[in-house]
This record gives structure tokens, C-alpha cells and sequence, in this order.
């Protein structure tokens, strides 16, 4: 077979494959090798693969950037040849990395669910002991004693603890969803509206670009203002001294995209694979559970929620099921 022909051949191929000679230096990688590698051909000279493969591990993950940017994650396999040299081959896993990691995103979420709801119930039985304990009391002290008062004060502490275990329930049993048809523009309008007051205050300017007619989507309405508003509380958040909100509602073929936009302090590099993860806060009285459970209702509508962020700002995108079926 003609040489250039092999050559045409490996350029054509998805996956990556380059030749080392005893040295580590590269003495060939075919288009996909050079694509993941995100170098030119005229610089292969410069790579040594010693630095790509260590030398004990056979197979090795990494994280590398192509030419346009995007991030690969790349496994990287070394077969020794004759004479020293040895062959490279590179294989796109990005997809199946990110599988893995919503798998794992997933049986986290799963597992803190069952502690916390194990904890919450044994914690529940005797908070509602004090509380009828607390109630006898208060109807032994006439109202005029000032003990009355630290009864009281008891009593609103047992609710506010109460609530926060019924928070908990929710995260570790979600309810059923009651999937229906509904006007996205209508749920996000009314979530922004909930939070306005709170925005004025802070001196957040609240800007909206909804398509003029209404979009229907698939979905259980309750479930997405919950999403929402997690999302838009983090952005009222993230501008301690005030700022822009955006919030945008897209149509994309069979799928709606809900995008909020803050120009807030934005999430550090090292912390953004964390922020979805049950409990993950950088707030003194965060309890981390916001973006967690709005992972999972996203998930549960088969839809998908992303984040990009810069010392800009950060926007949060939301993409969810059309009803197409009207
Ligand atoms: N818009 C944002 N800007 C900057 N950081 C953010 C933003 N949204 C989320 N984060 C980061 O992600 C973390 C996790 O967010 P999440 O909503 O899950 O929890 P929380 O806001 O800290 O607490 P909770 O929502 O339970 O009160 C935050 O503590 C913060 O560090
Ligand atoms: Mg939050």
C-alpha cells in the first residue's frame, strides 16, 4: 500500500494515534492526535510523550484543550513496539467522563438523601414531645407571668426546627412529579416577581427577554419555580453590592433554555465542580443544598442544568422539554 495512502487513511480516523521513538519525541500523530493535543504539525517536534504518559501506568486520563478551546477529556494508551519506539493512541472519553460523573452526581444526591431523612425522622419524634411538653407549660404560667415569654420563644424555635426537617424530607424523598403542560413564561415571570423586593434592596437591576408568545413546556410548574428561584436567590447573592440580572427564556427546537444572568463575583475555577454537590456552601449560613436539589428536579424533567462563570459574573443555564404535543 502506498504511504500516502496509510497516512490518508490514519488522518481519516476518529481516534488518536502518534509514534514515539525511543526518546519519547514524537515522530508522528495523525489530524485527531494533533486536534486533542491542540498543537499545530510544525510544533510536534516540541512534545515529548514522557510528558503525556508516565512511565508506569499503561492507561492514563487526562484533561487537554484543542486549538477552538473546548476541553477533552482524552485517555491515553502506550503499546511498546520493537526497537524502542512505542505507539500513542488517544481516545475521546469526554462523553463517557461526563456520564460517570452524573452517575456519581446522582448516588451521592441518593445517598446523603437516606442519612439525612434517617437523621431528620429520629430528630423529629422528640422535637414533637418538647413541643407538647413546652404547649403544657405554657397553659399552667398565666400570660401575665413573664416566663410566659421564654415559653414562647421555645415554641417558635420547635417550629423553625421543624421546618427545616421538612426541608430535608423534601430533599431526601422528592415528591412525585405532576408532569403537565404549562407556560414557562408565566412560571419564570411569577418566580422573578418573588424575588424583586429583595433585588431593589440590594440595588440589583432585574432585566427580562422573554419571546413574546407563550412557550409551552412539559413540566411539573412548582418543581421549575423551586429550580428558579434557588437560582435566582444565588444571583441576588453573588452581587453584594448590587449589579445586572438577566433573565432570558429561549426556544431551541424541541427544548426551551432558561438562562439567569448575574454580574456578581462569579464561582472560583477549583469550586465549580463542587457547587451541585448536596451540602457544598461558601456562605457562612448556606446550607448548600439549593443548586443540589435543583439538579435533581432538572434531571428528573430529562433536562439538563450548566453553569458558566468568569470574575464577571456567572449564568446558569436551564434547558427543559417543549410540550409538542398541542
Ligand atoms: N450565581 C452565583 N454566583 C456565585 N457563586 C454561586 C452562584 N450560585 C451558586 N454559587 C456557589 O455555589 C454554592 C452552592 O450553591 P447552593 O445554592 O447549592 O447552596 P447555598 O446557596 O450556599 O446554600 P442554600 O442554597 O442551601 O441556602 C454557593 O455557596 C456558592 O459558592
Ligand atoms: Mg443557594
Amino acid at each position: 500500500m502506498r504511504q500516502e495512502l496509510v497516512y490518508e487513511i490514519l488522518d481519516s480516523l476518529p481516534t488518536g494515534v502518534m509514534l514515539a521513538d525511543s526518546t519519547g519525541g514524537v515522530a508522528f500523530a495523525n489530524s485527531a492526535a494533533l486536534e486533542y493535543m491542540g498543537i499545530d504539525r510544525e510544533r510536534l517536534s516540541e512534545i515529548n510523550i514522557d510528558g503525556l504518559v508516565q512511565h508506569d501506568s499503561r492507561k492514563k486520563e487526562t484533561m487537554l484543550r484543542t486549538r477552538g478551546d473546548e476541553r477533552l477529556t482524552v485517555r491515553l494508551s502506550k503499546k511498546d513496539l520493537g526497537g524502542g519506539g512505542s505507539l500513542i493512541i488517544l481516545t475521546d472519553i469526554t462523553e463517557i467522563h461526563q456520564l460517570q460523573q452524573e452517575i456519581l452526581k446522582m448516588d451521592k444526591l441518593a445517598t446523603v438523601g437516606e442519612l439525612t431523612s434517617g437523621i431528620a425522622h429520629e430528630i423529629r419524634n422528640p422535637l414533637a414531645g418538647i413541643k407538647i411538653t413546652a404547649q403544657a407549660l405554657q397553659e399552667e404560667i398565666p400570660d401575665n407571668d413573664h416566663r410566659a415569654a421564654y415559653i414562647s420563644k421555645i415554641i417558635i424555635e420547635i417550629d423553625r426546627l421543624n421546618k427545616l426537617l421538612l426541608n430535608f424530607f423534601d430533599f431526601a424523598k422528592p415528591r412525585e412529579l405532576y408532569v403537565r403542560s404549562c407556560d414557562v413564561k408565566k412560571v419564570i415571570e411569577d418566580t422573578v416577581s418573588m424575588v424583586r423586593d429583595t433585588a431593589r434592596g440590594n440595588h440589583i437591576r432585574i432585566m427580562e427577554f422573554y419571546p413574546t408568545s407563550a412557550i409551552r413546556i412539559k413540566a411539573d410548574p412548582d418543581m421549575i419555580r423551586q429550580v428558579l428561584m434557588n437560582i435566582l436567590i444565588n444571583a441576588v447573592q453573588s452581587m453584594t453590592s448590587g449589579g445586572t440580572m438577566e433573565v432570558h427564556l429561549l426556544e431551541l427546537g424541541s427544548s426551551v433554555r432558561i438562562e439567569v444572568r448575574d454580574t456578581g463575583e462569579g464561582i472560583p475555577e477549583n469550586i465549580r465542580s463542587r457547587i451541585f454537590d448536596p451540602f457544598f456552601t461558601t456562605k457562612p449560613k448556606g446550607i448548600g443544598l439549593g443548586l443540589s436539589i435543583s439538579y435533581r428536579i432538572v434531571k428528573m424533567h430529562s433536562g439538563s442544568i450548566t453553569v458558566e462563570s468568569s470574575a464577571q459574573g456567572t449564568t446558569f443555564i436551564v434547558t427543559l422539554p417543549r410540550d409538542i404535543g398541542r
